[in-house]
């Protein structure tokens, strides 16, 4: 397991190159599964939760091809035949996201076998709406031994309204509904931006989709669907942590190759928290600070509110603001396990239910550290990069899930992180 080694006291400066969306690459690569004919997916981003993706449409019989040099970040699936349209526990345990290939392996083959997702570090995380959702296409969904087997000879188009807004859930059955029968309409839909990536892509694969990026998705299928070739949208996550990075570090940073459009409810934050941040074009954003912050509460919505995927790297910038600043997360129970870290590192965090209350400014000062998910391992790095003295960051395997060479990029703007093999070797049993 690697490990990262972070000296603090660095403010970033220069320029910081955004990838492509995780989260709207998974969805994408699972919408092949839609055609016999090859898709080409350009600005994939190398991360480990695409790997899996890859793994997982292999394991069904469908051929990846993944470029290399100045392709390095295309890749062509071509799902002619799917032999096996299985995802199997061993995959689908270590990315929830697997469950996205449900609706299209219905849609396509009439039967997917889909085993149910683990618990998750962030909740629960239930994948109920999917089901309930291809039940009113027409499916028939059982369960046994941990898995989902869903059948249907074709889907056919429904109304049905969200119970709770799910941007996977979303995503699911818009693929399910471009190959049914007639029209569905969706209510209540996820609006984030990698719904209208996935939408995009499908159009251009010959769906008719009218209202994604709204709460009304309309979508009349069509009988086959066709190869395409589409470039992945930057990742609007990885932008915000790069604009909190320079924020934090009372540094100097360009942020480019992302989209600023999605940008706007961390972009407001940071204004409000006292950091410079000017917008230089629709790709560029530029973030300055003299290290001095004020503090500003967040309430975690869906989009185009604040992210859930931000809030534990804001809570890193919260921990460095003078006053009190309020962390409301809405979307996920238990997405606050970062903070019994960033409080081994000298933060003043309480956390009452859904709300963290942050006490700042804190000195922090290095320690061993463990990330838990994700986007805390993002926060880690974050609070790493002002503490001070050499912190030491275990499992970033996590953060390997979704952010593409994150030292490397880091390191090139003037943060000083070293990657090391294993630190922490397993002790030997007695
Ligand atoms: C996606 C993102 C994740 C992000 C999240 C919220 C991907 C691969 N992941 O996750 O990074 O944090 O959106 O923006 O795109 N829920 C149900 N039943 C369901 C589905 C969801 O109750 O069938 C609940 C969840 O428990 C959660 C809420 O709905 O409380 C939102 O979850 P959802 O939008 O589905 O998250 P994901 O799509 O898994």
């Amino acid at each position: 397991m690697d490990t990262f080694v972070v000296q603090g006291g660095n403010p970033l400066v220069g320029t910081i190159r955004v990838s492509g969306a995780k989260n709207s690459a998974l969805p994408c690569m699972a919408a092949a599964i839609l055609t016999e004919e090859p898709i080409t997916l350009e600005n994939i981003p190398q991360v480990r939760d695409i790997s899996t993706e890859r793994r997982l449409l292999q394991s069904m019989g469908a051929e990846v091809e993944i470029g290399s040099g100045e392709t390095a970040h295309s890749t062509t699936i071509s799902c002619r035949t799917l032999s096996d349209p299985v995802a199997k526990y061993e995959i689908v345990k270590t990315m929830r996201a697997s469950s996205l290939v449900l609706g299209p392996l219905i849609a396509r083959t009439g039967m997917a076998r889909v085993a149910m997702p683990g618990g998750c570090a962030i909740g629960g995380r239930p994948i109920d709406l999917h089901i309930k959702g291809l039940e009113k296409m027409g499916a028939t969904i059982t369960q046994e031994h941990g898995y989902i087997e869903a059948r249907a000879d074709r889907l056919r188009g429904a109304h049905f309204v969200f119970d709770k807004i799910t941007v996977t859930g979303t995503e699911d059955l818009l693929m399910a509904a471009v190959l049914a029968d007639g029209e569905t309409v969706m209510e209540n839909c996820a609006r984030e931006p990698e719904v209208v990536d996935l939408a995009s892509l499908l159009v251009t694969m010959g769906a008719n989709i009218e209202g994604a990026g709204t709460a009304t998705i309309r979508v009349s299928g069509v009988s086959k669907l066709r190869g395409a070739r589409y470039r992945i949208n930057p990742d609007r996550i990885e932008a915000g942590t790069f604009l909190i990075a320079g924020a934090i570090t009372g540094g100097d940073l360009i942020v480019s190759h992302c989209n600023t459009s999605h940008l706007g409810a961390v972009i407001a934050k940071l204004l409000e928290a006292g950091a410079r941040v000017e917008v230089l074009g629709p790709d560029t954003v530029r973030v300055r600070s003299n290290g001095r912050l004020a503090a500003a509460d967040i309430s975690t919505e869906e989009y185009p509110g604040f992210p859930t995927d931000m809030q534990a790297q804001y809570m890193a910038l919260a921990t460095q603001a003078e006053g009190t600043s309020l962390v409301r997360e809405n979307i996920f129970e238990n997405r606050f396990m970062h903070v019994q870290e960033l409080v081994r590192m000298g933060a003043g965090i309480k956390v009452d239910g859904k709300t963290a209350t942050v006490l700042g400014p804190a000195r922090l000062s290095a320690a061993a550290v463990m990330c838990s998910d994700l986007r805390a391992s993002a926060s880690l790095v974050l609070a790493a990069l002002v503490a001070e003295g050499e912190t030491i960051i275990d499992r970033v395997y996590h953060m390997d899930r979704g952010y593409e060479q994150i030292d490397e990029k880091l390191r090139s703007v003037g943060a000083k992180i070293q990657r090391l093999g294993n630190l922490f070797p397993p002790r030997p049993s007695a």
